[in-house]
């Protein structure tokens, strides 16, 4: 029989290296270390480490901006340091993934910067196009996901060049092989080197099907429909595929935008990608209008989640990662519930069918940074530009946008790791500033006091990690879900005749179950409120969440 691939069986904890830990002083996260860390990863129960970008980059939007793919940033550490990090977190049983980052470079690749030249053999790995009325104007009216036109003129080129992000991240032109096989030998050296895969940036929009004017609005990456999803997209990730994924034990695991149940069937089932986040769910309490205060509407959030559980063969289940706000600010009471709801979303989470992603800190429950003074404080690019188109339309007030946009703000989930109550969280021991600032709740919240504490987030968590690992049904069993009414939401997990039910309670009050459910007995399995026994009379208390067995 063919062995379980270990993405199917594995957690997965996600690393934002310059925020995790730093071991140098400099106020900057490094490889060295995540190696000082990896007992703790180990300890918590997590078996795939994903690592946002490494590589040398200017850090533009902080290493998806890649400068050369086969090098380390010097503020990281070095190759040898990386290296060293594959072959101890094996030690562990622990295969590390790298983020692969190849719908654009950086405007200080070497291949860009050649580019440049019209007769170089690297003009064609990117889009430079004249651009219109005598090339005074962008080629098309796209604009970019993170606002603000998508084309940039350059000097030198004497051309515009595409950027379907900041103006520092030019698109590959993936018409060209020769950008293919540019990817491939990226990817080989780094499987080589004994990395376990590959978490793929934007993979589903690589494909430029053509540069023809886009529909949608200015505000919301007009041209999309010209480069989402589009057959070149599939061929070329199913040429990886047959080219070096069907010979190696690798994972693929697609970041996908927009992704529908159609595309997301065709990327599993003709294996190109193992598995990929939707965003569905992420949007849910956002607002990109300014005049619509953002609201979370929890029974929506679920519907989305359930959906995407039978609709799908195999789900990459997460509630954040370093693009989103912290989730008990955005789905949970951070104030009065901050420990059950933390638990709850966890609950939720890990006993979703597919693999689940944890982001560094969530843990232990971290939580939002609080709002900034002014916007000048934010390193996240995308904030910066919003903030300048805001302010062009010269209708709102700078106050007014520095609210909206903190709502989208990437700083949140970006502080450093809480690991202690010393200075600097136990981050750093830096005298000057750390890259982010930590957040002042750190006292309260840091890793060391919640692993003396049995009835901590981090304990939890560990306990979830370990039933998952036991329980066959959460990892194989399918999923069913079972019409509750708000804010109770119920579902089984089934293998071979077991079945676990989960129940969460989504708000802070008291919740009362499906009638059907009442009087029923089962083994609790994992409770959040330190529940022994379940009867299916009892009130779910707020926050409340459990995992029985039937
Ligand atoms: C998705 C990454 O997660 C995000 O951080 C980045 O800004 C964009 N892709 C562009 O690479």
């Amino acid at each position: 029989m063919k062995q379980k691939p270990l993405w199917r069986s594995a957690s997965v904890y996600q690393i934002y290296p310059r925020s995790f830990q730093d071991s140098n002083g400099d106020g900057v996260g490094d490889i060295p270390g995540i190696i000082s860390r990896l007992d703790y990863l180990k300890d918590l129960g997590v078996e795939i480490l994903w690592l946002s970008p490494v590589y040398q980059s200017p850090l533009d939007d902080m290493g998806y901006d890649v400068a050369d793919y086969m090098s380390i940033l010097p503020e990281y550490g070095t190759m040898e340091d990386m290296d060293r990090l594959i072959e101890e977190a094996k030690k562990r049983n622990i295969r590390i993934v790298m983020d692969l980052v190849v719908n654009h470079t950086s405007d200080e690749h070497k291949w860009f910067i050649e580019s440049k030249k019209k007769d170089s053999p690297y003009h064609d790995y990117y889009y430079w196009r004249e651009g219109k009325k005598n090339n005074t104007l962008p080629p098309n009216n796209w604009t970019s996901m993170f606002t603000g036109p998508a084309w940039t003129f350059d000097k030198e080129a004497g051309l515009w060049y595409l950027h379907i992000y900041g103006e520092k991240q030019p698109d590959l032109n993936w018409h060209n092989p020769k950008v293919l096989e540019e990817v491939e030998k990226i990817i080989t050296f780094w499987l080589d080197k004994g990395i376990y895969g590959f978490r793929c940036d934007v993979i589903n929009q690589i494909y430029k099907e053509s540069l023809e004017d886009g529909k949608g609005h200015a505000a919301s990456a007009r041209g999309i429909e010209h480069y989402l999803m589009k057959e070149g997209n599939h061929q070329i990730l199913r040429k990886l595929y047959d080219d070096i994924f069907s010979k190696r034990d690798a994972v693929m695991i697609g970041e996908t935008f927009d992704v529908d149940y159609e595309n997301g069937r065709r990327f599993l089932d003709e294996h190109e990608l193992d598995m990929f986040f939707q965003f569905d769910h992420m949007g849910v309490d956002k607002s990109y209008n300014p005049l619509v205060p953002p609201r979370f509407k929890p029974k929506k959030f679920m519907e989305i989640i359930y959906g995407w559980q039978e609709n799908c063969a195999w789900n990459a289940n997460y509630l954040e990662n370093h693009d989103q706000r912290r989730s008990i600010t955005r789905f949970g009471d951070p104030k009065k519930y901050w420990k059950e709801s933390g638990k709850m979303l966890a609950t939720l989470n890990l006993t979703l069918h597919g693999t689940p992603f944890i982001y560094q800190g969530e843990e232990i429950g971290m939580l939002d940074l609080p709002r900034p003074e002014t916007y000048e404080e934010y390193k996240d690019v995308c904030c910066t530009r919003i903030f300048h188109v805001a302010k062009g339309y010269k209708i709102f007030s700078k106050r007014f946008i520095e609210k909206f946009i903190n709502q989208l703000n990437r700083d949140h989930a970006r502080t450093p790791m809480q690991w202690d109550d010393s200075p600097n969280a136990g981050f750093s021991s830096t005298q000057g500033q750390t890259w982010l600032p930590v957040n002042p709740n750190f006292k309260e919240i840091n890793a060391k006091k919640e692993a003396e504490d049995p009835d901590s987030i981090l304990a939890y968590y560990k306990k979830l990690l370990r039933l998952r690992k036991e329980e066959e049904a959460l990892i194989d069993g399918t999923f069913e879900s079972i019409k509750t009414k708000h804010p109770v939401y119920q579902y089984f997990r089934k293998l071979d005749g077991q079945c676990l039910l989960i129940v969460l309670n989504f708000s802070g009050k008291e919740a009362s179950l499906e009638k059907d459910f009442a009087g029923r007995k089962g083994k609790v399995l994992l409770s959040n409120v330190g529940r022994t026994d379940f009867e299916f009379v009892n009130k779910l208390k707020p926050f409340e969440a459990a995992i029985i067995k039937l």
